[in-house]
């Protein structure tokens, strides 16, 4: 099987992130495809990990499917056959899509990332331990690195087009997009996570904390979009390794961070891209990470049919 790290289909492009192309799929959707590129301390390495970007869409498609009913959401289909019977043109490129591609409505995206987080991690925990404080209100003292947060802690950031997002206030948040809508974004943002945080734990991954992004679709309804509760919008640990008082290894990405940081170490990279190459075992033991995260959290293996990139 081969990978893809980057794609070329034939409707116009309208984005590319870090992962993912963006293009204009008409009739007001949009077709959102993941390539198997992978960031690692905000560096996109060179080498692409198989089955990641199929891993990504199908983890966000499963999570769509739980959430009917719950929030309204952007997936038409995360299908290829499905996808080339509405986008004909699309017909000559399935295996590029097989997996990975995502047929979506297209919104208007509110700039905003709706973070919200269950256990205190990253820069959470910084902040924390400096001054007591997450998102500028003060948490209950005494509180350990990796501790579970009860309720879980709603933290928006701006979306910055480079470089980091900062945090924002809630109070900024409502000067952005108004009271109604910023009460509307954190109780679906609520929802969602309150539903996945729970039947991820349940088959062994613990989702610290994860982004979510809505946006207004053309009949002015709020409707979740983006990737949902996947490991590159999240933090992914091992419900089993588990240990509150200390970091927790990163389920999917530890591989790759053990081998950059030992790089790092031996001064044979300096941080900033690019990255060193990755030893094909490396590649090898994230792929099957991710591949184990779709498996623990759907129950199910990842099967893609015909499936070329
Ligand atoms: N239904 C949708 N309508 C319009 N735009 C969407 C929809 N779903 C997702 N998007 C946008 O598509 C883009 C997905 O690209 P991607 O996640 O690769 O890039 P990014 O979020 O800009 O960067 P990164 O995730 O690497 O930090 C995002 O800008 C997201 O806001
Ligand atoms: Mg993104």
């Amino acid at each position: 099987m081969t990978t893809m790290l980057a794609s070329d289909l034939p409707l116009p492009r309208i984005g590319r992130g870090k992962v993912r192309d963006i293009y204009d799929a008409g009739n007001d959707r949009v077709l959102l495809l993941t390539t198997d590129r992978i960031s690692a301390f905000d560096v996109v390495m060179a080498e692409t990990i198989p089955m990641k970007g199929a891993v990504l869409t199908q983890i966000s498609a499963w999570w769509f499917e739980q959430l009917e009913g719950v929030v309204p959401h952007h997936m038409i289909s995360a299908d290829a056959d499905a996808i080339i019977g509405d986008v004909a043109s699309l017909r000559p490129h399935r295996a590029s899509l097989a997996g990975r591609a995502m047929l979506c409505r297209r919104t208007t995206v509110f700039p905003i990332e709706c973070v919200i987080r269950g256990y205190l991690s990253g820069s959470a925990w910084k902040e924390y331990a400096a001054q007591g404080t997450l998102a500028g209100e003060k948490l209950a003292a005494g509180l350990v690195e990796s501790d579970k947060l009860e309720p879980a802690i709603f933290s928006p950031a701006t979306k910055a087009e480079t470089g980091h997002d900062e945090n924002i206030t809630m109070a900024q948040m409502r000067e952005v997009l108004g009271d109604e809508v910023a009460y509307t974004l954190e109780s679906m943002s609520r929802a969602v996570y309150t539903l996945g945080e729970k039947i991820s734990r349940d088959q062994g991954i613990i989702i610290a904390d994860t982004k979510f992004e809505f946006g207004r679709d053309g009949g002015g309804r709020i409707i979740l979009i983006d990737e949902v509760m996947t490991p590159d919008s999240s933090r992914f640990w091992a419900a089993d390794a588990y240990r509150p008082g200390q970091p927790q290894p990163s389920f999917d990405k530890q591989p790759l961070r053990d081998y950059l940081d030992t790089e790092r170490r031996a001064g044979r990279w300096n941080g900033e891209a690019p990255a060193p190459a990755l030893p094909a075992a490396v590649v090898e033991a994230t792929s099957r990470r991710y591949l184990e995260a779709f498996r623990r959290i759907t129950g199910a293996d990842l099967k893609i049919e015909g499936a070329d990139g």
